[in-house]
């Protein structure tokens, strides 16, 4: 095995030093392909602790899959990322889209069935400790991150580290370092361990687009671009991972996500953890669009999105979108009210406006809200509305990630 991951480096290697070379380097959009749905349930998947007593056993577990099935579909999405195809996959945050991340052929696939711009970095998911050490420089992790993976690996947090020269630059855009992350969701984790590389997987939307929570999101988004999507049903998480850049003094939430800031800030080496925008602004950062989302348009629907800040009170939220309403320019037919407090008409007529109701979760739970956050986007879109009102959440634990998100799919913020 060791030899065979060997092997793949150093064919890697080769082909991304011919990758520098070639001049103006663009990939050419995939075949089109008959894009394959193939069911997994996560549930047949254990997960063995073979090193019992090591601080971080869990994360040397080694997957036993009870049902053949799975294990069938296991084999064939890796049989397509080994010969360097793109696959969607479920993960615990959202769907991902995944290629081999040491083949920069592989991951230029990724680019083109996104349409994602060349500048917007990958991360890199892993499935052990071992696997993060073969692609580390001297095969180190910085101690930073020492009980940060101890705590919240595997899951939904991305870690940033110094790259080398097994990651195509297609992958980092250059960078100096490389994101990093270790899915728990056990079909992605299995997956990983089976190729024996590790997969780059941006959340799996045609670029610009709601993140994916369902594999018919991938579909909806990537049919024909694609060869196979392995259905896991829906993310358990709903938003995508934390980026937390421990390289930076004092470490940095890049990203907010499944990972909450409360959780992070008490461990050791997370002292004085800031979030970005919050508390500090990066101006090189803002400019490489390494902080994810600031750059690009993104989680946008087709409709024009209104977010209400500080509208948990429904009675707030329904005076609020109907002042709103009437300072529209364009006009209104279909109307989409992305909700957080259960006691919203389900459908409405205001003023010969249809009004679409969407619950997305209860905003007192706000895991909750992040599931159903980019469903409820996707949902409304589906439903052709004209115009979205989002009631927002207060920002605390995952309502960081979800107004983090929600900020930027709207066009307008209205503070209240
Ligand atoms: O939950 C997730 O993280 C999902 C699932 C599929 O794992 N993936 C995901 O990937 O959200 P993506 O491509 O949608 O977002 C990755 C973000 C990028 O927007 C980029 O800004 C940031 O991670 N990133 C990647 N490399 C980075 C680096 N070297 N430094 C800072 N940020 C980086
Ligand atoms: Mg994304």
């Amino acid at each position: 095995m060791r030899r065979l991951f060997n092997t793949l480096f150093y064919k890697q290697q080769q082909r991304t030093r011919l990758q520098l070379f070639s001049f103006n380097y663009t990939p050419t959009m995939a075949a089109p392909y008959h894009t394959k749905i193939v069911p997994v349930n996560p549930l047949h998947f254990q997960f063995e602790q073979t090193t019992h007593g090591d601080d971080f056993a869990e994360q040397n577990a080694k997957p036993v899959i009870a049902d053949p099935k799975d294990q069938t579909a296991i084999e064939e999405a890796a049989q397509l990322l080994t010969a360097g195809d793109a696959v969607g996959i479920p993960t615990e945050t959202v769907y991902g889209l995944a290629a081999n991340a040491l083949s920069a052929d592989a991951v230029a696939k990724i680019f083109a069935a996104k349409n994602r711009p060349q500048d917007n970095p990958l991360i890199v998911h892993v499935s052990s400790l071992a696997m993060l050490k073969r692609i580390l420089p001297n095969n180190t992790i910085p101690p930073v991150y020492q009980q940060v993976i101890k705590h919240h690996w595997p899951g939904p947090l991305t870690i940033i580290v110094p790259t080398s020269d097994l990651i195509p630059t297609q992958i980092t855009c250059g960078q100096p370092t490389v994101a990093v992350r270790f899915p728990s969701h056990p079909v992605a984790r299995a997956l990983i361990n089976q190729c024996d590389f590790p997969l780059a997987a941006p959340s799996a939307n045609s670029s610009g687009k709601p993140s994916t929570t369902l594999a018919s999101h991938v579909f909806d988004d990537l049919k024909g671009r694609i060869p196979l999507i392995l259905d896991g049903g829906p993310c358990n998480v709903g938003v995508e991972s934390t980026v937390l850049d421990g390289l930076r003094n004092p470490p940095a939430i890049l990203r907010p996500g499944g990972v909450t800031y409360e959780s992070l800030s008490s461990l050791p080496g997370m002292e004085g953890l800031q979030v970005y925008r919050k508390d500090f602004i990066d101006r090189a950062l803002e400019q490489a669009p390494t902080t994810p989302g600031m750059k690009y348009r993104h989680y946008s629907p087709e409709a024009k999105v209104i977010l209400l800040e500080n509208a948990a009170d429904p009675h707030t939220f329904e005076r609020q979108w109907k002042q709103e309403l009437e300072k529209q320019e364009k006009p209104v037919r279909r109307l989409g009210l992305l909700v957080t407090s259960k006691d919203t008409p389900s459908v409405v007529n205001h003023q010969g406006v249809e009004c679409i109701p969407v619950f997305m979760g209860r905003g007192e739970h706000p895991e909750e809200v992040a599931r159903g956050v980019f469903k409820g986007l996707r949902d409304l879109d589906t439903q052709n509305v004209d115009l979205i009102f989002v009631q927002g959440i207060p920002e605390t634990a995952e309502g960081m990630a979800v107004m983090n998100r929600l900020r930027k799919a709207a066009s307008k913020v209205i503070e209240l």
